[in-house]
């Protein structure tokens, strides 16, 4: 009987598991690791957030699916998927591929579900299955390539989330991974209640648990669970007058990213409500500022599985 190697099945008692460089830190002498005593996510899962996710898929698309290396995949596993839309775009640019898209969020796939039911292009291409990227729900050696977009910066263990698209990776096959670094971000005219929120936004991250500057360990990270060819490219958005229409889209993106965290952080105390409206202010005003400035780089690694 033809087995579908993407569906969820038990794992396989035994296996080798992945070879992780070894680092020159004795026994017994491993880094104190921050404690990270909560889960959760801090954009939330409402249909507000869903369509901003959707999009932000399409606002970033130049710069996430430049030149990917996906053109000999036929079965694609996107971690992370949430709302399908970088699946939608995944499909249109290579169509030889079936995307399997995984995330926690039920309401999330529920989404998906229905944004890529629409797309005629993606009519049978995708599959979609809900579970923990750090306990991926697949067999060994499933898929053929590995996409990864926003996703790491939330697990609770990145590097087992490595080891885990490694597990149910073929030999040879190539990853992407694509990640916030958010010490990166600076505006001008200088906006000290934006900068206060940005590290509560941050620190929250940091404490459910998610890592808001894991873009920088990229390397390390795909490094310890033994990829190869590994390159990590620092993508920058530097947009000043030499760009005035696309820093004013950029900045309504920005503005409504910083906010999209702003209810949960409220909530929790994290911000005072005079520094989420002074940070509106402040946007507001580098919005009409003409010689105003927006720099932050995201990065973006690649690698491969070795081959045998
Ligand atoms: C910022 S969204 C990015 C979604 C999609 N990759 C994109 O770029 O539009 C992060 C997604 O990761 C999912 N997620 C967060 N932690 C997860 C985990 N530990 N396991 C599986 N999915 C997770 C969330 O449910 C959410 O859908």
């Amino acid at each position: 009987m033809h087995r579908d190697p993407t569906i969820a099945r038990p794992m396989p008692a035994k296996r080798t598991p992945p070879a992780r460089a070894r680092t020159s830190r004795p026994e017994g002498k491993r880094k104190p690791r921050a404690a990270k005593p909560k889960r959760g996510y801090l954009h939330g899962y409402t249909p507000d957030e869903q369509d901003r996710l959707q999009r932000q898929a399409a606002f970033l698309a130049d710069a996430v699916h430049d030149r990917l290396p996906f053109r000999r995949c036929r079965q694609l596993l996107e971690v992370g998927c949430g709302t399908g839309a970088q699946t939608e775009i995944l499909l249109r640019h290579f169509p030889q591929l079936m995307v399997t898209g995984v995330d926690r969020s039920a309401d999330n796939l529920q989404r998906a579900r229905s944004n890529l039911a629409r797309v005629p292009y993606c009519k049978g291409r995708f599959r979609l299955q809900q579970g923990p990227a750090e306990t991926l729900p697949f067999g060994f050696d499933a898929f053929d390539g590995a996409f990864l977009c926003w996703i790491l910066e939330h697990v609770e263990d990145p590097a087992r989330t490595l080891a885990e698209v490694r597990r149910v990776l073929r030999a040879g096959s190539p990853v992407v991974v694509t990640e916030v670094m958010n010490a990166t971000f600076f505006l001008d005219p200088y906006s000290p209640d934006t900068l206060r929120y940005w590290r509560a936004f941050n620190d929250t991250q940091l404490e459910l648990g998610g890592d808001p500057y894991v873009g920088a360990k990229l390397g390390n990270l795909l490094l310890g669970n033994g990829f190869v060819d590994i390159h990590t490219e620092v993508k920058t958005f530097h947009l000043d007058n030499r760009v005035p229409a696309e820093r004013t889209e950029f900045l309504a993106y920005w503005t409504e990213l910083l906010l999209s965290g702003a209810p949960a952080l409220a909530q929790a105390g994290k911000v005072a409500p005079e520094v989420i409206t002074g940070m509106q202010r402040e946007l507001q005003r580098v919005a009409r500022d003409p010689d105003a400035v927006f720099f932050y780089s995201f990065v973006q690694a690649r690698a491969r599985v070795p081959s045998v």
